[in-house]
């Protein structure tokens, strides 16, 4: 073992074989927020990449948690039943840990899938009220509505509905989604949260609700299940959530158990003056992670092994996920353990792609392990 990409550490109980992670994805695919074959096929390919985690996409906690049709969900029978063959599949032919991403989309929500552009669908065409920290809308979207106490504690009900069905389907970690302009960001940035009440003005209030919804998935969660976070780490834009509203976000979900932060970015107005270049976000989880002590997964146009592994070295996160670049070359960790001069799990029935064993020795020793 040479690299830090592939050396294998430990979040509570679970043992995590590399530093590798498939950013959540949305696929847009799901029915009735069932999962079904493409999910099948798209998270089969993830387990067997070689990759150490695997995030399932984001998953809403109840219908209008969604932002589309076409999103997962775990507030019924039917998609717990959909999603125990998937994960039984993955388990048994893959060799990541599985996690899972939930998820409520907030005021951005009651749109058409990505591939349609994303267009409001007002309730009255077969969409929904979203909910919001506060009334005002994402432009071109449905107005929301603005957070009761009742909304309140149904949501935190469902967080843990929700929790509870990822228990039971063994799914091995879970990720609090934060960012990207969904509802707890709503509540997090200055620039989606008005309220006059005890969740709005000040950054503790503004912290307060997210900070209830993650304590409550960790009392439902098993202790010695790891649980993590993505947050936006600053907003791009004038007047909005800081960096230093991160580290201060960070150290109160430590408090409360949190084991990992994914620093991501913006998401929470369409005005953010965003500069994107390969690693645009590893700063973030770099003053996070310095700051706070808390194991960081750096993600955003990280596509290169050495990259990654400089990324590990130089001490800027613990754990690099990827998103599009495993959906381009779903076998990146296998390339990247070549060219990194590292050995690692691949399934036996492809061990002869392995550029070793090209030499036409059927008998060669196998080099999975
Ligand atoms: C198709 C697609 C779906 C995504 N869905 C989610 C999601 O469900 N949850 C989330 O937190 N981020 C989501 N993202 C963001 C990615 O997880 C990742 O943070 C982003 O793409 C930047 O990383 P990359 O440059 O490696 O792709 C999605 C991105 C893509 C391309």
């Amino acid at each position: 073992m040479n690299t830090k990409l592939f050396s294998p550490f430990r979040l509570r109980d679970l043992d995590i074989p590399n530093r590798i992670m498939v950013s959540p994805m949305g696929q847009y695919s799901a029915v009735d927020g069932c999962v079904g074959d493409w999910h099948m096929m798209h998270l089969g390919n993830m387990a067997i990449s070689g990759a150490g985690m695997l995030v399932i996409e984001a998953t809403a906690i109840n219908p209008v948690a969604r932002l589309s049709h076409g999103d997962c969900g775990l507030w019924n029978d039917a998609q717990e039943a959909a999603l125990a063959p998937i994960l039984e599949f993955c388990r048994r032919v893959g060799g990541a840990r599985i996690g899972m991403q939930l998820w409520h989309a907030g005021r951005k929500s009651s749109v058409t899938v990505a591939w349609e552009r994303q267009q409001a669908i007002p309730p009255e065409a077969g969409g929904w009220t979203p909910l919001g920290a506060d009334d005002r809308p994402y432009p071109r979207r449905n107005t929301p509505k603005a957070m009761d106490a009742d909304d309140r504690q149904r949501i935190l009900q469902d967080y843990v509905d929700a929790t509870e069905r990822a228990n039971r389907l063994g799914i091995e970690f879970l990720e609090l989604h934060c960012a990207h302009g969904y509802l707890l960001h709503n509540f997090l940035s200055p620039l989606t949260n008005n309220r006059t009440d005890e969740f709005g003005g000040s950054l503790e209030n503004r912290m307060r609700f997210p900070l209830e919804v993650f304590a409550a998935i960790r009392r439902a969660w098993p202790e010695h299940k790891p649980m993590g976070a993505r947050i936006s780490s600053i907003d791009w834009a004038s007047g909005g959530w800081t960096i230093e509203d991160s580290v201060a976000f960070t150290k109160a979900l430590q408090a409360l158990g949190c084991d990992y932060v994914t620093a991501s970015s913006g998401g929470a107005v369409p005005e953010q003056a965003i500069t994107v270049e390969p690693g645009y976000q590893v700063p973030f989880a770099e003053r996070i992670r310095r700051e706070t002590g808390i194991c960081t997964a750096a993600v955003g146009l990280i596509t290169e092994p050495r990259q990654a592994e400089d990324i590990l070295q130089k001490g800027q996160a613990d754990i690099i996920a990827l998103g599009r670049r495993m959906l381009w070359d779903p076998r990146w960790p296998w390339h990247a353990a070549s060219e990194l001069g590292e050995e690692f799990f691949y399934p036996k029935q492809y061990e002869r792609s392995h550029p070793s064993m090209q030499g036409g020795d059927f008998l060669a020793p196998a080099r999975n392990k």
